[in-house]
């Protein structure tokens, strides 16, 4: 089969396209027959080697995190050869090979199937960079969120920004936004229905309190990190709560202690797997279904063919997507 694969951590020229052994299911496993998958900045942080000894498998290595499907074989997964299904789960690309391939031997828990309202490209969308999930799990799980806070998840572009956004609104934000980086980008956002703090024209803590009335914001799901994260604790409304999900900026932050004191902040962190399979199938399924009743609306940028894996990878790092980048398999 055709699989995308690396023999040493490098830039994304280490990514070749190779025909490889098709993968033997064991042990129960099931084995899909990937259409799409999704490019990830974690995909990247593990390539370039910068994840901790031990997190990659031994090297070859095929890369992708998730991706959707069709079930060739069933394994213990109780579902039919023909399901559509969604992997979004797991240490695919990691600690096991991933789905930028033709097919892929998965565990069964991490399989959650497609509703027929739902089109792979969408299934996929949803599920690549996590995004939704992400916020879905930090704000029921991590922070408490009620329905009438105001949630602030920058990064226009990014899966948490976007994802951030409308899962507060499902959620019963009063009030949601993100930031651009760019005024092109807040329009391309604003286009798209975002509410946006244009970080070009305004300071991150001025654009909070003109759209808080001066209160500052709840809650922040924090995926952009670098000097966003002080900002954003300086701009939290008094019990707010920072999110740390991300460090697309950096992975050093200046704060003002006072910005925690004086506001009784708090500040958590944010890792999946601090999750049970479960815990994290249910909530891809109750997104699925919200993306069935087009409740949510997971933004695609650009789907590119898997031999152009490394040029899809490049895009979603260094040319500024709005949306999530695909492959097609
Ligand atoms: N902990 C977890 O389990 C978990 C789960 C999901 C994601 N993550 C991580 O969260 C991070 C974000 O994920 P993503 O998919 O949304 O990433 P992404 O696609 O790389 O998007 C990053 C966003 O960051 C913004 N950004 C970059 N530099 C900035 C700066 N200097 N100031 C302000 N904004 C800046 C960009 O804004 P513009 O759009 O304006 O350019 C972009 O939208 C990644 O590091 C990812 O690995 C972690």
């Amino acid at each position: 089969m055709r699989a995308i694969q690396y023999h040493r951590f490098g830039d994304y020229d280490v990514l070749d396209l190779a025909t490889v052994p098709e993968p033997a299911a064991r042990d129960g496993w099931a084995v899909v027959r990937i259409t799409v998958a999704g490019v990830s900045p974690l995909d990247n942080t593990a390539r370039l080697g910068k994840l901790p000894d031990g997190a990659v498998k031994p090297f070859p290595v095929i890369p992708g995190a998730s991706g959707v499907g069709v079930l060739v074989e069933p394994g213990s997964s109780g579902l039919s050869v023909g399901a559509r299904v969604a992997l979004g789960n797991g240490r695919y690309g990691l600690a096991v090979d991933g789905v930028w391939a033709e097919l892929v031997a998965v565990d069964p828990a991490h399989l959650v199937p497609i509703p027929d309202a739902v089109d792979d490209i969408a299934a996929a969308a949803l599920t690549t960079g996590s995004g939704q999930l992400t916020a879905l799990l930090a704000l029921t799980d991590v922070v408490g969120f009620r329905a009438g806070q105001t949630v602030l998840a920058p990064g226009v572009g990014g899966a948490v920004g976007q994802g951030g956004v409308e899962v507060a609104r499902v959620l019963g934000a009063s009030r949601a936004f993100t930031t651009a980086t760019s005024s092109a980008k807040a329009a391309l956002g604003r286009e798209a229905g975002f509410e946006v703090i244009d970080l070009s024209r305004e300071s991150l803590r001025d654009g909070v309190a003109r759209l808080t009335d001066g209160k500052g914001v709840d809650v922040v799901l924090d995926g952009v990190g670098g000097a966003i994260t002080g900002e954003a604790l300086g701009a939290l409304a008094v019990d707010g709560s920072l999110v740390s999900i991300g460090y697309a900026a950096g992975m050093t932050s200046t704060i003002n202690v006072t910005d925690l004191i004086w506001k009784n902040a708090h500040i958590h962190g944010f890792r999946f797997a601090l999750f049970t399979p479960e815990q994290v199938n249910a909530g891809n399924s109750r997104l699925l279904e919200l993306l069935a009743q087009k409740e949510i609306n997971p933004i695609v940028d650009r789907v590119f063919p898997l031999a152009e894996a490394a040029e899809a990878q490049r895009h979603l790092i260094e040319g500024g997507p709005f949306g999530r980048v695909l492959l097609s398999v």
